[in-house]
C-alpha cells in the first residue's frame, strides 16, 4: 500500500500556494500597519510550558497534544498553539528590558490531535499576535479592530465578533466556587468529563460539546454577571471602545475559550460559512500568563486567526485574490547542437531577473512548444542552427502567436518590457 499523508494534515499543491501567499502577504502588510514585528520559535518546546500555561484539564493538554520523549528522554511537544511559546522566547531574551510594549506576530504551523472533520485539522497554520506589556482596554479593542480589519482586507465578509470578560485572580475563585456548587446540583446530567471538570476547573465545562452538558449548564451563573469592579470597568470601556471604532460586536456570557491563562477580555470571530467549526478567529487577555512562568508582572493580550478557516471562508463566498502573472519564459531549441546557447540564453536571462526554463527532455520543437503552452510560459524562444549562425533567436508569443527575431545580447532588454512578473 502506497505511503499515505498523516490523517488531518493536507498538501497544498502548488495551484492552491497563490491562495496562501495572498492570505501570508496580508498577514505581513497588516501586521506593519499595525507595528508588530514577526518572530519565530521552534515547532516544539518542552511539554512542561504547555502545561503550565493552558492548564492540565484543558482539551488542548489533556487530549490534544503531540507530546513524544526524544533520544535524551526529554518531553517535548509539537505546539498546540503559539501563545506560550512567545511568552517563554519573550523571557528567555528579555524583551521586557528593551521595550515597554512589546508587539509581535507569528505565521506557523500548530499541531493538534483532533477529530479531523470540515474546518478542523492535526496540523493547521495560525496567524497570531501578542502585545506584551499594556492592560488598557484601548489594546483589547484595537486588536478585535486589527483581525477585522485583516479580514476586511482579505475580502471576508459574513463575520461577527463576540465578546465577554472572564474576571481576573481576584474575582474568577468566588466565581469558580459558586459554579462548581450550581454544577453539583446538575452532576447527573454532566457527562464523565464534566463530572471531573466541576470538581478541578468548573469553568471548562463551558467548552463541552456535549448537548447534554450544554443544557445542563444552559441556566448556570456566568462569569461577567460575577466580575469585580474593575474587570467590569475594563470590559466597559473595551465595549465602548470597540463602539467607537464602529466594531459591532454580541457580547456572549458563556464565552470563556478553551485555555486556563485567560483573564478579562476574551473574544471570538465566527463566521455563519464555517459549519460546527465556526470560530475563525479568538484570542483574549492573559495578564497572569507571564507571572505563572516565572517572569514578571506582566499584562498581555492577543490572538489567533486560523489560515484554512480563513481560506474556507473565501472559497465559500466566491473571493477572488490577485495571482502573479505569467509563467517562466520557455527556451526551445531545435536541434541538439543548439542546446549549449540554450543553456547560454537561460542564464542570461535569470541574470537579466526573467525566469526561463527549458526542457532537457526536450522532444521536437512541437512538443516543446506544446509543454511551454501548458506551463503558461508568456514567451517562447526559439534557437534554430539558422538563427544562431546570424546570432538572433526568435521571440514567439504565445498569447498573440506573434514573432520577431532579435539579437542574442538583446533578447533579455527586450523581454523585461513585456514580461508581467
Ligand atoms: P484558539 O482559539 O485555540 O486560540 O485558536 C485560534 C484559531 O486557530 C481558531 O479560531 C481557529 O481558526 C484555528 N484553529 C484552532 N484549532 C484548529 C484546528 N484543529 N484546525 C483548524 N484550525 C484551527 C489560540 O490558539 C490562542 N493561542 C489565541 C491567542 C493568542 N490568545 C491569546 N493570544
Amino acid at each position: 500500500m502506497k505511503i499515505q499523508r498523516p490523517r488531518g494534515t493536507a498538501d497544498i499543491l502548488p495551484e492552491e500556494v497563490a491562495r496562501w501567499h495572498f492570505v501570508e502577504d496580508t498577514v505581513r502588510r497588516v501586521a506593519a500597519l499595525y507595528n508588530y514585528r514577526e518572530i519565530r520559535t521552534p515547532i516544539f518546546e518542552s511539554t512542561e510550558l504547555f502545561i503550565k500555561s493552558e492548564g492540565e484539564s484543558t482539551d488542548i493538554v489533556s487530549k490534544q497534544m503531540y507530546t513524544f520523549q526524544d533520544r535524551g528522554d526529554r518531553s517535548l511537544t509539537l505546539r498546540p498553539e503559539m501563545t506560550p511559546n512567545v511568552i517563554r522566547a519573550y523571557l528567555e531574551h528579555s524583551l521586557n528590558q528593551k521595550e515597554k510594549l512589546t508587539k509581535l506576530y507569528y505565521l506557523g504551523p500548530i499541531f493538534r490531535y483532533e477529530k479531523p472533520q470540515a474546518g478542523r485539522y492535526r496540523q493547521h497554520h495560525q496567524f497570531g499576535v501578542e502585545a506584551i506589556g499594556c492592560a488598557e482596554p484601548a489594546l483589547d479593542a484595537e486588536l478585535v479592530e486589527m483581525i477585522m480589519y485583516f479580514y476586511g482586507e482579505l475580502g471576508l465578509a459574513g463575520l461577527k465578533a463576540v465578546v465577554n470578560s472572564v474576571g481576573c485572580t481576584q474575582c474568577r475563585p468566588g466565581y469558580s466556587a459558586l459554579l462548581r456548587n450550581y454544577l453539583k446540583t446538575k452532576l447527573q446530567e454532566l457527562c464523565a468529563d464534566c463530572q471531573r471538570r466541576t470538581e478541578v476547573n468548573p469553568l471548562r465545562v463551558f467548552d463541552c460539546k456535549q448537548p447534554l452538558c450544554a443544557a445542563a449548564i444552559s441556566q448556570a451563573p456566568r462569569v461577567s454577571d460575577n466580575l469585580c469592579d474593575t474587570c467590569s470597568g475594563h470590559f466597559r470601556t473595551f465595549c465602548a471602545l470597540l463602539e467607537e471604532s464602529g466594531i459591532a460586536y454580541t457580547v456572549k456570557p458563556e464565552l470563556v475559550r478553551g485555555l486556563d491563562y485567560y483573564t478579562r477580555t476574551a473574544f471570538e470571530i465566527i463566521s455563519e460559512d464555517l459549519g460546527a467549526q465556526n470560530a475563525v478567529g479568538g484570542g483574549g487577555r492573559y495578564d497572569d500568563l507571564i507571572e505563572s512562568l516565572g517572569g514578571p508582572s506582566v499584562p498581555a493580550i492577543g490572538f489567533g486567526t486560523g489560515i484554512e478557516r480563513i481560506l474556507m471562508i473565501m472559497e465559500e463566498r466566491g473571493v477572488t485574490f490577485p495571482t502573479a502573472g505569467g509563467g517562466a519564459v520557455s527556451v526551445a531549441v531545435w536541434e541538439e547542437e543548439c542546446a549549449r546557447a540554450g543553456r547560454g540564453v537561460l542564464r542570461s536571462l535569470r541574470r537579466a531577473g526573467i525566469g526561463a526554463e527549458m526542457d532537457f527532455c526536450h522532444g521536437s520543437l512541437k512538443s516543446q512548444l506544446r509543454r511551454a503552452h501548458k506551463s503558461g510560459s508568456p514567451f517562447v524562444l526559439v534557437l534554430g542552427r539558422d538563427e544562431l549562425s546570424r546570432g538572433m533567436v526568435k521571440i514567439k508569443e504565445m498569447s498573440t502567436g506573434s514573432e520577431q527575431e532579435v539579437s542574442l545580447e538583446k533578447v533579455g532588454e527586450t523581454l523585461k518590457g513585456n514580461i508581467t512578473k
